[in-house]
């Protein structure tokens, strides 16, 4: 389950729409908890200390305005003995510990009061002799005899109603000390965590739970079709919006409350007026080349309207080579075919210092064209460009052109581009006969080991073939031989057979599946993995 939320995480990662940043995860074991509040929000950085509260200056889940309710609530309560009034200070600004989920566990129901420290629950254990961690008895020894408004050690009663009074003692509800332990006490051993009337730590070297879930923090409300971290590692991210504007943001620091820094009004790139701009065209990917910190190079992928611009003019895919007229296609939604293309093309970061980090913008005009083809109708045109982590390549993602059910079987076409991810190397310079003389799409050159020296048969640009709208792949970062890839498909059968294709064809040893969630056909997921055989793929996912 855990690999499924992260794989499901990194795509809604790359389709999101909303700016959001991975916060923390959740909790699995209690002794390895994270610091998480009871209304599921990341504790926020303090401002100073809580004037009620205290704090030490970290995070807190309480704010000015959190802490002012709790004194207010304490105050209500009329605590006439000052040693118990200190025990009831702080049970009641437990909620502002960085952990307050934790003590309050929030995994089942929210409690009133955290969970008290109980040293009788762990007896055999060395540690509970220690009186600190038996916080509940402390509790109830300090606290048994004084009268309390409005306890919050009340717990309703069988049939939901409180007690008879709201001022009461805790010998009014309960018998002994064991009587009220076992309804606030969580035991004091490393299984569980619990309120020991100070701050919960833990230590920072313990090794991290395992995931089993994420937070997210708004922090922004615009809408973004891609997001790129700035590779040289500041908090910086690229964005750019359908309609063809790039931004450069300042991403807030986690869990501070801020909110995304961006300009409007100066994008990185703006290139709205090349871009056309519609329900499934318009500025589709951005990559930065690896060395990107050195040599400011960057990559747009986009759609252009060949009637608006002179620079939109590539070869139609739907051509002679694959036994294609694009007299036969007909219009698609009043466009002919090919009038909309799709682009890749290269930017440069303007830069005046040589420090590549310092810019704020890009050089307006194209560097170099990488590739430009005509699409045979309105839909399914991938588009997101991405480096391969390890090779260096780029991996360009190309749906089937669209039309239902794939009418000319372009995706299984092995020599057409179109429901391909083609492998491209934007580093090799080829001359113009070389470019002609190999028929490619633009200035790119084709690497040595992609899948065609395999079979010959294959365009040597693909990489993988059978895809209908690839949307969003990613290769893992932390086993750069799994590639992740979101598909529209159509039906079931159809993405198996292409599937099925491509394991046929594949080569690098990387082997394809694709998942199918029983309530959504339509979205499925493929995935790939090196020495590893599907089953243990499936298991792994699941
Ligand atoms: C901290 O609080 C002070 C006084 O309440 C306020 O003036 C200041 O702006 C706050 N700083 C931040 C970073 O919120
Ligand atoms: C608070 O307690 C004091 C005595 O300890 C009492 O005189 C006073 O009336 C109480 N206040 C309320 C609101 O019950
Ligand atoms: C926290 O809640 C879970 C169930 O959601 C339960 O199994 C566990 O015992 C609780 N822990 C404590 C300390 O109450
Ligand atoms: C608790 O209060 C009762 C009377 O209200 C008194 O008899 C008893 O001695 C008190 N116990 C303690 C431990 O203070
Ligand atoms: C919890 O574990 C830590 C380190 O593993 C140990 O130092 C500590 O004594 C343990 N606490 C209890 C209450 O068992
Ligand atoms: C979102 O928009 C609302 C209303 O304009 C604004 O109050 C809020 O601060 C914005 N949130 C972020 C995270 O930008
Ligand atoms: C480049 O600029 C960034 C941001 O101003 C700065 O942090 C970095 O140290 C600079 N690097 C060099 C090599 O000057
Ligand atoms: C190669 O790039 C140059 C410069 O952008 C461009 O003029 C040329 O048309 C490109 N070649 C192809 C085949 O796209
Ligand atoms: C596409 O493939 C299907 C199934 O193999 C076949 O029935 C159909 O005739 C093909 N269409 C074209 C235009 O080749
Ligand atoms: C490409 O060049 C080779 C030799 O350089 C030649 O044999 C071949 O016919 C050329 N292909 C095309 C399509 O021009």
């Amino acid at each position: 389950m855990g690999k499924k939320s992260l794989l499901a995480t990194r795509l809604l990662c790359w389709c999101s729409l909303v700016v959001v940043v991975f916060l923390l995860l959740l909790l699995t074991a209690p002794a390895l908890a994270l610091p998480l509040c009871t209304d599921s929000r990341a504790p926020v950085a303090l401002n100073g200390t809580l004037s009620f509260c205290g704090g030490n200056g970290g995070t807190s889940c309480c704010g000015a305005a959190a802490d002012a309710a709790l004194r207010k609530q304490f105050e209500a309560m009329n605590v006439s003995d000052a040693a118990c009034a200190g025990v009831v200070k702080s049970v009641l600004c437990a909620k502002c510990n960085p952990y307050s989920a934790e003590l309050f566990n929030s995994s089942s129901k929210i409690r009133t009061v955290p969970v008290l420290c109980n040293g009788l629950s762990s007896a055999s254990s060395a540690q509970s002799k220690d009186s600190t961690q038996n916080y509940c008895k402390l509790v109830w020894e300090t606290c048994k005899n004084v009268t309390i408004l409005d306890s919050p050690f009340q717990l309703p009663l069988q049939g939901g109603a409180g007690l008879p009074s709201s001022s009461s003692k805790l010998t009014d509800v309960w018998q002994s000390e064991s009587d009220f332990c076992t309804s606030f006490g969580g035991s004091s051993d490393n299984q569980s965590v619990c309120l020991n009337g100070n701050e919960v730590s833990f230590s920072s070297t313990e090794p991290s739970p395992t995931s089993k879930g994420i937070c997210l923090e708004r922090i922004g409300n615009g809408s973004y079709l891609n997001m790129a971290p700035h590779p040289d590692g500041s908090n910086r991210v690229f964005l750019s919006s359908q309609a063809g504007k790039i931004w450069l943001a300042t991403v807030p620091e986690q869990g501070s409350g801020g909110i995304l820094q961006l300009d409007e009004a100066s994008p990185f790139l703006d290139l709205s007026d090349e871009v056309h701009f519609d329900s499934q065209f318009g500025l589709m990917g951005i990559a930065f080349h690896p060395k990107f910190a050195t040599n400011g190079r960057f990559f747009v992928s986009y759609n252009c309207d060949r009637t608006q611009s002179p620079n939109c003019a590539g070869r139609c895919s739907c051509n002679s080579d694959i036994n294609c007229d694009p007299s036969k296609l007909g219009t698609d939604n009043g466009a002919q075919p090919c009038q909309y293309q799709v682009v890749v093309s290269e930017y440069s970061a303007k830069v005046s210092s040589s420090n590549v980090s310092e810019a704020t913008s890009a050089n307006p005009s194209e560097l170099r064209r990488i590739f430009t083809m005509g699409l045979p109708y309105t839909a399914h045109h991938g588009g997101q460009i991405l480096f391969g982590p390890t090779d260096g390549y780029m991996y360009l993602m190309m749906g089937d052109g669209g039309n239902k059910g794939d009418p000319f079987n372009f995706s299984q076409n092995k020599k057409s581009l179109l429901g391909k991810i083609m492998r491209l190397d934007v580093d090799g310079v080829q001359s113009k006969s070389q470019i002609a003389n190999l028929s490619l799409w633009g200035n790119y050159s084709i690497p040595k080991d992609n899948p065609f020296t395999d079979d010959s048969d294959l365009q040597p640009e693909i990489w993988a073939l059978g895809l209908r709208n690839p949307w969003r792949c990613s290769f893992d970062s932390d086993r750069p031989s799994y590639f992740y890839c979101a598909d529209v498909g159509q039906v079931v059968s159809e993405i198996l057979a292409s599937m099925n294709h491509f394991i046929l064809s594949s080569r690098c040893d990387i082997t394809y599946l694709s998942i199918f969630s029983s309530l959504q056909l339509s979205s499925a997921l493929l995935i790939s993995a090196t020495d590893l055989d599907l089953d243990m793929v499936m298991h792994s996912i699941f």
